[in-house]
């Protein structure tokens, strides 16, 4: 372990004593029971023997009552199973015979109906040998909570439910209790007893937080709360060896599914070490999720997934790795934080698992306390590692819940599935308690009210925090569409049509669009959007156009279109890019804007064959720009927040006057954002705020910060991802940022500027980009400070012109400038921030700037 440096001050290395036995030579077996039923069946190659078959070492303590279904579960892999049950009202055991050392027993249920018991209504209590493993248990309640969770980050929901725990058994018997609940009834589908090896839980446990003293923890029973194949597929039972495990996909607990990035690679994986193979299947270490998305750079968030757990009980927490890329150590060097707190830091998998393709586990414990009921699971940056100390890496996670003083049980407050924060909203909760007003109305009579009284009770008084409560019992599944309908944008409540009536604009034909595209002709495409192309085309009276045709088939882009409309239709600005018309018929959505004639900024800076611009004209570009967005912040009604600030979204028209475009993201500013569930960061990345990928919150400074990175890509003339770069300069905002901090940004400079611009300009201008960047919001300048600052570069930089002007050694260097250079203004005098007519020049050499409204090019993304 002297490997691991630093994490010795963090971790104290527990001695785990365990319950477990040692099973010795003794061949255990399994044992897998189809309940309710005297007939067996083979399901998924393994034969379950009925509870009442012969034989079966099995004893019932009475008969309860079979019960069977003719419904097939939707439970793909185990549905022939669930056909039968076994239901009881009274006490009932299941006791087998034959059986000692350490086992997982599964638990399975199936909801289905049957004669006069509504299954929706059972609960019941579980205790193994005197372990408790459930209390007031409800099937339905546990599923509908899971299923609201999942169903919320886009996942399929599930009819059926599988509750694992491993047990140590000493007695060579083992009785499972079930205890219904008072005036309740229970019920079970299949039983499964599975012997776990010895060495499932035998290497060392880091406590988190450790308090300096040593510890010995012992427990009687495991439950397995969640097991996840990170950055993979689902893996199936019959997939996990003789342990028949079932591994879930991670990203539904995931806070920002964008912050990890999939990897996989399936060759030459082995264990780092043999007594490891029945840790996990390999397929686990097969697929991981990395920071180190090509995309993705702002590497200063965490990876985070989040979990309800129970309060009041301690946890291993089991994270797997495995290093598929790197085949040097000290390439990926991490911190692991678990609620919060640090758990490892200066952690190196290549190291610690012995090399590359290598499957290596790490187990971790931590006391989760009576008033929390989440566990939150973050990999992050280790910023004392340096460059290395950029990137994450998680291949499989998997939570246990230990035992204490003989009891797993918690009794459910169920609901919390949707207990997380972002799906609060003060809609929703007003839908909550309207239903349970409704429900309370009708309550005298039905028994199982009593039930949900005292539970509603014990709910307000705990946890008044969380509104969600009980929400998913009687909302089902209605309130989980929110989120699909929040995809992106502000407008998306409302539906296409009513967006489309109150705007203003021509409306089209689609005669008139398919002429004035000769029929959208391919040729005359001139940019290709997330939602659809994007076509130069011509309308009646001549006017060039820019018509962008959204994609029928895209769910998003309809959001995102109709977020477009209902913006530009509010918004009128010299700086941002008009609207003139749209056409709705026959399904097609499209937009008519005034075409750009020179395109993209992007395509002026670098990528393609025009000239670069001058430095005058990029300043200018960004003052252009710097106006449409500091008009959207705080000249409309609501500050609107563009969200997707890049050059590719800041047009030329054939003056190059730089206007925004692209509002498909937009959203309107804070006042709307906090009753507005939004799960996925969205936004383009090189440009994204690390703050909003952090806090998930949504700001004018977002927008600051990425007009900042376009300040920079202007200086450099580069990608802001640029993945064949070395490490440490693949994200320009980094690149930049490391430069700007020792005032020598001139370093990267774009060279073709070389000579042509006032250093003094080029100094203040690097300052306002460095403003822009600041880590925390609230530090950052608004737009309307940067852009009297660009102003300001603008004057310096006319300035030094001037006293430059007849300097050969400027013009012999720049002939390429005097292309577009030729149109120098005399203007003078102090900054105006006027944003409404977006222009503080005192006077220009040409007319045609307030006549741009022909002529523009639309880029998609
Ligand atoms: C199973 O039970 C059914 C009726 O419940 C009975 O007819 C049948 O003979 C039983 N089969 C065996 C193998 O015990
Ligand atoms: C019951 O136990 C005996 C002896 O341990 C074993 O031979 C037999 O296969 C078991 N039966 C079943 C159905 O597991
Ligand atoms: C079930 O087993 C437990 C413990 O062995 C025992 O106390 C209880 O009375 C049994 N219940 C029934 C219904 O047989
Ligand atoms: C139980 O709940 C499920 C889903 O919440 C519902 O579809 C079903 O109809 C309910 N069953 C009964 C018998 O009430
Ligand atoms: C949901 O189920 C469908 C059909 O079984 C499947 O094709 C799809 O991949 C599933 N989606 C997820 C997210 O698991
Ligand atoms: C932990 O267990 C070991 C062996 O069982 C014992 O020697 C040691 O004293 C225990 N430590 C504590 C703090 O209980
Ligand atoms: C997967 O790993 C093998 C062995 O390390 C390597 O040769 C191969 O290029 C990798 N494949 C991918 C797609 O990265
Ligand atoms: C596979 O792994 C083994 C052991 O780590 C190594 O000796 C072998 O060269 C690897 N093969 C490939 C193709 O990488
Ligand atoms: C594997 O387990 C055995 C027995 O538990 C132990 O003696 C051996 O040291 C272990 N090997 C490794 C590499 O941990
Ligand atoms: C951890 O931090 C998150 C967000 O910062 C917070 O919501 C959560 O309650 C914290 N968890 C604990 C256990 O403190
Ligand atoms: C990652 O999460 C931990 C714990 O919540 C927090 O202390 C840390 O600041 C986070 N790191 C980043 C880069 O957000």
């Amino acid at each position: 372990m002297g490997l691991l440096g630093r994490d010795i001050f963090v971790l104290l290395f527990l001695v785990i004593v365990f319950a477990f036995t040692r099973t010795g030579e003794a061949q255990s077996s399994s044992f897998l029971i189809n309940c309710g039923t005297n007939s067996s069946i083979t399901v998924s190659g393994r034969k379950w023997v009925g509870d009442l078959a012969p034989n079966n070492n099995l004893t019932l303590s009475s008969s309860g009552i079979a019960a069977s279904t003719a419904t097939l579960s939707d439970d793909s892999t185990y549905g022939p199973l669930y056909k039968t049950a076994r239901v009881f009202t009274n006490g009932f055991n299941y006791t087998f015979q034959g059986i000692k050392g350490n086992y997982f027993v599964r638990l399975h249920f199936s909801p289905f109906s049957f004669d006069n018991y509504n299954v929706n209504e059972s609960s019941f209590g579980v205790v193994a040998n005197g372990l408790k493993l459930l209390s007031e248990f409800s099937v339905h309640g546990e599923i509908s909570d899971k299923n609201a969770y999942l169903q919320s980050s886009g996942s399929n929901s599930s009819s059926s439910l599988i509750k694992e725990y491993i047990l140590a058994i000493n007695l060579d018997l083992l009785v499972i209790e079930f205890i219904p609940a008072k005036g309740s009834f229970g019920y079970i589908n299949a039983i499964e007893i599975v012997p776990v090896v010895d060495t499932l839980f035998a290497g060392p446990v880091s406590k988190v937080g450790g308090n300096g003293a040593n510890q010995n923890i012992s427990w009687q029973g495991i439950e397995t709360m969640y097991r996840l194949n990170v950055g993979g597929s689902e893996i199936n039972p019959s997939q996990d060896s003789d342990l028949w495990r079932a591994w879930e996909v991670d990203s539904s607990y995931m806070i920002t599914a964008n912050a990890g990035f999939e990897i996989k690679n399936s060759s030459n994986i082995t264990y780092s070490s043999v007594n490891d193979s029945s840790v996990a299947p390999l397929l686990v270490y097969e697929s991981a999720r990395t920071m180190s998305n090509t995309e993705v750079l702002e590497k200063r968030f965490n990876m985070s997934w989040k979990f309800g757990v129970d309060p009041d009980f301690d946890y291993l927490i089991r994270l797997h790795f495995c290093e598929l890329v790197y085949d040097k150590e000290n390439q990926r060097i991490f911190r692991i934080y678990i609620n919060n707190r640090t758990a490892a830091d200066n952690f190196n998998v290549f190291v610690r698992a012995g090399g590359k393709n290598k499957g290596y586990h790490q187990d971790f414990f931590d006391v989760v306390s009576p008033k929390v009921d989440t566990l939150w699971i973050q990999l992050g940056p280790d910023t004392a590692a340096g460059a290395a100390g950029t990137d994450a890496l998680l291949s499989g996670l998997e939570i246990f819940k230990l035992s204490r003083n003989g009891n797993l049980a918690y009794v459910e407050k169920y609901g919390r599935g949707v207990s997380s924060p972002r799906r609060r909203s003060s809609k929703t909760q007003l839908l909550w308690v309207g239903v349970g007003a409704g429900i309370a109305s009708v309550a005298i009579l039905a028994t199982l009210l009593f039930c949900f009284c005292n539970r509603w009770r014990q709910k307000s008084s705990e946890t008044k925090n969380n509104p969600a409560g009980w929400r998913p019992l009687f909302l089902n599944g209605s309130i989980v569409n929110s989120t699909a309908n929040a995809k992106g944008a502000a407008g998306s409540q409302n539906p296409y049509g009513a967006v489309a009536s109150t705007r203003v604009g021509k409306r089209f034909m689609l005669a008139e669009v398919r002429a004035a595209t000769n029929n959208f002709d391919e040729s005359l495409v001139i940019g290709l959007g997330g939602f659809g192309k994007v076509y130069k085309g011509e309308i009646d009276d001549g006017t060039l156009v820019a018509i962008k045709r959204a994609n029928p088939q895209s769910q998003q882009g309809l959001a995102e279109f109709e977020t477009e409309i209902e913006m530009l239709s509010k918004l009128r600005h010299r700086h941002l890019v008009s609207l003139i018309g749209f056409c709705e018929e026959q399904n097609e959505m499209i937009l008519v804007y005034e075409y750009m004639a020179n395109g993209t900024l992007r395509s002026h800076l670098f990528g393609s064959d025009l000239p670069p611009l001058t430095w005058k004209l990029r300043v200018e570009a960004c003052i252009g720009a710097a106006r449409g967005l500091h008009y959207l912040h705080t000249g409309a009604e609501r500050g609107i927040i563009h969200r997707d600030v890049k050059t590719t979204n800041i047009l030329l028209d054939e003056n190059f006057v730089a206007k925004m475009s692209d509002f498909g993201l937009s959203k309107t500013g804070p006042a709307l954002d906090h009753t507005h569930v939004s799960t996925a960061v969205k936004g383009s990345f090189g440009y994204l705020d690390p703050e909003y990928f952090r806090r998930q919150q949504l700001t004018e400074k977002s927008d600051v910060y990425s007009f900042g990175v376009v300040l920079f890509e202007v200086v450099c003339a580069r990608a802001v991802i640029n993945p064949t770069l070395p490490k440490d300069q693949i994200n320009l905002a980094e690149w930049a940022m490391k430069w700007q901090r020792q005032r020598s940004l001139e370093t990267i400079l774009d060279p073709r500027l070389e000579g042509s611009y006032c250093p003094e300009s080029l100094k203040k201008f690097g300052e306002i980009a460095e403003k822009c960047l600041a880590d925390e919001g609230k530090s950052r300048p608004t737009l309307g400070e940067v852009l009297w600052h660009l102003e300001y570069v603008l004057q310096l930089h006319e300035a030094w012109m001037r006293t430059n002007a007849g300097d050969n050694s400027f013009t012999s260097s720049q002939a390429f400038g005097a292309l577009v250079e030729g149109e120098a203004e005399e203007g003078e005098g102090p900054p105006s921030l006027d944003e409404e007519t977006g222009c503080s020049r005192k006077s220009t050499t040409r007319g045609s700037h307030e006549s741009t409204e022909d002529g523009a090019e639309m880029h998609g993304h």
